[in-house]
């Protein structure tokens, strides 16, 4: 199949034309990507079973793992959903339009195939106006996925979803690159309390601040494989290489992770590093020290240092997050290491996308007197 591509970065002058041409493709039931706020999605009309299904096919995704609608204006909801409670519309008036999906009981209209054969659908209003000008156009009910291929870590730029999807859908809108870069959190609005099912750029506290109780899912915060939003259980997010986590005081990681690179960079494995800002220097002059030329070595080391941005501005991490762990495989790296986060506010949604991605691979890494040499693997 060939893929149109409308490139609106490029030709900000089309930018209408373009827009209209892909909602038309949209509503002849054919897939078209666009951008959000938060990942690229994988568009095709959210009512057309036919549509949906494509959908799992060009992803070469589970045919269990449902799909979340997107709508341009709020009142639009009414007719996919059967009821909203109260504590949903306050979780609305203040997230929506943004990185906000929540979950209800379904009205008959929306098709089996879109929800995985769930009587709930999941509905975001995303912000990205390229994103809602579109949906509007193609009718109003946009099923999108990440468009990613299943497994792979999800797209923030055009040239991600390009790479991964060209060939296998009708049209690529390539337009603004994602300013959030996770995907949006999900709460689940069909019980007595909301309960966050996927953490993301709005975090509990923000919930709280509006509602009174909120549960999360346990299985999304102990990474079980009994996670409700079906897609938390699947590995994801990955790169194709071996990747772990190192966990432990700042210093003590580095110096855990200079000497693995090293090590396995002498048994051949072509090494990436992700690295926060804060650490570039100091890894890469540890990283000198600890590679003596010995004898009959021709080589250096093959070792690969890529930014994850500044650890204390989790909002540039969660950013550039996706586009890092992509580098990897861009370098063709075959043995990776990235630092663990702070787990509250955003670094929960960061290292709820690292622990995917590292399969739950996370080496401890001792500091000071407690160092015994080697990080204690935990799976
Ligand atoms: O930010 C986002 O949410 C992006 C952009 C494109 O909007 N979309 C996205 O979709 O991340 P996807 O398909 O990659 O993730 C949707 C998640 C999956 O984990 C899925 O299992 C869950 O939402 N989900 C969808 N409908 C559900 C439902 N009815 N009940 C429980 N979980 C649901
Ligand atoms: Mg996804």
């Amino acid at each position: 199949m060939e893929t149109k591509i409308w490139d609106v970065q490029a030709h900000p002058e089309q930018r209408e034309a373009y827009i209209t041409e892909a909602a038309e493709v949209l509503r002849r039931g054919g897939l078209v990507a666009f951008p959000t706020e938060t990942v690229y999605g994988l568009g095709g009309d959210a009512l057309d079973p036919q549509a949906a299904s494509a959908i799992y096919a060009a992803k070469g995704r589970p045919s269990d793992n449902p799909l979340i609608v997107h709508i341009a204006d709020r009142e639009a909801i009414t007719r996919i959903v059967k009821e909203i409670p109260a504590y949903a519309k306050v979780l609305m008036d203040r997230f929506w339009p943004g990185p906000l999906t929540l979950i209800f009981v379904k009205s008959d209209c929306v098709p089996a195939a879109t929800t995985g054969g769930r009587e709930t659908v999941a509905v975001r209003l995303p912000i990205s106006q390229t994103a809602r000008a579109l949906i509007r156009r193609s009718g109003g009910f946009i099923a999108a996925p990440s468009a990613n291929l299943s497994g792979s870590p999800s797209p923030t730029t055009g040239a991600h979803v390009i790479r991964d999807l060209s060939g296998r859908i009708d049209g690529i809108l390539c337009g603004e690159d994602c300013e959030i870069g996770l995907e949006s959190t999900i709460i689940d609005c069909t019980g007595q309390v909301p309960e966050i099912l996927r953490p993301g750029w709005i975090d509990r506290e923000q919930v709280e601040t509006v509602l009174a109780q909120v549960q999360e899912d346990s299985g999304t915060a102990a990474q079980t494989g009994e996670a409700r939003a079906p897609g938390m259980k699947y590995r994801h997010y990955a790169p194709q290489g071996s990747f772990y986590l190192l966990h432990g005081e700042e210093e003590a990681v580095i110096t855990e992770m200079s000497r693995l690179a090293g090590e396995r960079a002498a048994a051949g494995e072509a090494v990436g590093l992700l690295v926060c800002t804060e650490d570039m220097k100091k890894l890469g002059e540890l990283l000198q020290s600890g590679r003596p030329i010995r004898p009959g070595q021709k080589q250096a080391a093959d070792i690969e240092l890529v930014e994850l941005g500044h650890r204390s501005r989790p909002q540039e991490i969660a950013r550039g997050l996706y586009k890092a762990l992509r580098r990897m495989d861009e370098l063709h790296r075959s043995y990776i290491l990235a630092p663990t986060f702070e787990e509250s506010g955003l670094g929960i949604a960061i290292m709820n996308r690292l622990r995917k991605a590292a399969g739950g691979r996370i080496i401890d890494c001792p500091s000071g007197l407690d160092k015994v040499g080697n990080g204690n693997e935990t799976i």
